[in-house]
């Protein structure tokens, strides 16, 4: 089969990476990739925005599915352009996808549908919003408040105030759009500020059925110990020991039912990629947000465990029978750490050449992904974006794939190379 990625991230190269083991794939296009889904697969000079231009690409070359990436094509509608055209894809639909890409109507979407969040309002200016800042809901005018912009703002839209002084601020710097564009920001979400551990379950879903992947752990922010900014996520791990048998079975019940079936009450079946982002608190478990796609660097780090056939379960999505298909992942655990430019995430510098790539792929169970790299004019890869590589390893125990993922990290260098040491150690799984 001919398959066509859309997208250009960590997360891409490791859905490629996935297609390519299948038996059923003879080509792989992907638009727009980077200097290492280059050499895997053909990349295209398409912008993942200009769904026009991927449809016109996909009738050219007679590809048979198409994959989508990122919330950004899915959000302009995407799926529904292509399926409307007769194009064969996989993805969230423009209805399902505002799940993400309208915070305001995904609190609203867990509210009818009794799913555990955070308590909230939603304000249409910021004045309305600063108002509600003062009621009860959030706590006394000490205590923290989650400020949210409505619309898609790659991760930068979230704000966690210390006090109610933060919060004006953040959503004064949020409206004016000195923060995030301020489309993003016309409607504002408030919310209680919750306490817990965070865990992110994503799923398979056909509209009807889901198949989880192996629960993860994503490390936002730029620093050790959880401290500095955030950014799109410096690191993941998998590991059996994040969610017990009883935390599994109480998500499926309380949030996965309920959000799957809603969907489908509400005229819009759930297919493709579900992406869960949980606060673990003290009274169970509760939906930060939603995702209507693979993360990134979750992807990465769930993806070396996957044993079936990636064809397979597109196909099965696409059908609505997931129910009928077994998915396999290898026991275990694995451990992504991202290796970040100079300055990332302010204003990451590109162009610095990248040693020892090769000589850490060659590590035993590792793989290095790649989010913003490039070829030189002398073939040798240099950055091009604010996280540059996933170093991605697995083993039967989280504490060795760390040790793995790290000795590779130890192998490559550039000027500026940033990384977290801590990934996974915060976890408190051995
Ligand atoms: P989101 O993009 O909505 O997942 O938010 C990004 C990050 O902000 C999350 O990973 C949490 O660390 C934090 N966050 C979001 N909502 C809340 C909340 N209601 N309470 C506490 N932390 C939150
Ligand atoms: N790593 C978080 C995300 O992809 O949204």
């Amino acid at each position: 089969m001919k398959i066509l990625v859309i997208g250009s991230g960590g997360r891409e190269h490791a859905i490629i990476w996935a297609i390519k083991r299948s038996a059923r794939t003879t080509e792989v296009f992907c638009a727009n990739g980077n200097g290492g889904i280059a050499e895997i697969a053909e990349c295209v000079d398409i912008s993942p925005t200009d769904i026009g231009a991927l449809s016109d690409f996909a009738f050219e070359k007679e590809i048979d599915l198409t994959f989508v990436g990122g919330e950004n094509s899915l959000a302009l509608g995407i799926v529904d352009d292509f399926e409307r055209k007769g194009l064969r894809v996989i993805g969230a639909s423009q209805k399902a996808a505002r799940l993400e890409s309208s915070k305001a109507f995904a609190k609203d979407f867990m509210a009818r549908h009794d799913i555990p969040t955070a308590a909230y309002r939603v304000a249409g200016s910021s004045e309305e919003a600063i108002e509600y800042l003062h009621e009860g809901v959030f706590g006394d005018e000490g205590s923290p408040v989650v400020v949210k912009a409505d619309g898609l703002a790659a991760g930068k839209g979230v704000v966690v105030a210390n006090d109610r002084a933060e919060a004006v601020s953040a959503i004064e710097s949020m409206v004016s759009g000195e923060l995030i564009d301020a489309r993003a920001a016309d409607t504002i979400v408030l919310e209680e500020c919750l306490v817990g551990n965070e865990v992110s379950v994503l799923m398979f879903a056909d509209g009807e059925h889901f198949a989880l992947m192996p629960a993860t752990r994503d490390h936002k922010r730029i620093g050790e110990g959880d401290t500095g900014a955030n950014t799109g996520g410096m690191g993941t791990i998998t590991d059996p020991n994040l969610l017990s048998k009883e935390q599994t079975a109480t998500i499926i019940d309380k949030i996965i039912k309920p959000t799957i079936e809603g969907a489908k009450a509400e005229d819009y079946p759930f297919k493709g990629i579900l992406f869960l982002g949980l606060m673990m608190t003290e009274s169970g478990p509760r939906v930060l947000e939603y995702n209507v796609r693979f993360g990134d660097p979750e992807t990465q780090a769930i993806l070396v465990n996957l044993e079936t056939d990636f064809i397979d379960i597109c196909e099965s999505i696409e059908n609505g029978k997931l129910d009928k298909l077994l998915i396999e992942w290898k026991e275990g655990s694995s451990a992504c750490v991202i290796l970040a430019a100079e300055n990332y995430p302010k204003s990451p510098k590109s162009g610095d050449i990248i040693k020892g790539i090769e000589t850490a792929s060659r590590r035993e169970d590792t793989v290095v992904f790649h989010a913003g790299t490039e070829l030189n004019e002398n073939g040798r890869f240099i950055t091009s974006g604010g996280r540059v590589l996933a170093v991605t390893a697995t083993a039967s125990r989280l504490s060795n794939a760390l040790h793995r993922a790290y000795k590779a990290v130890n192998d490559i260098s550039w000027d500026g190379m940033q990384f977290r040491r801590d990934i996974g150690r915060t976890s408190g799984i051995k």
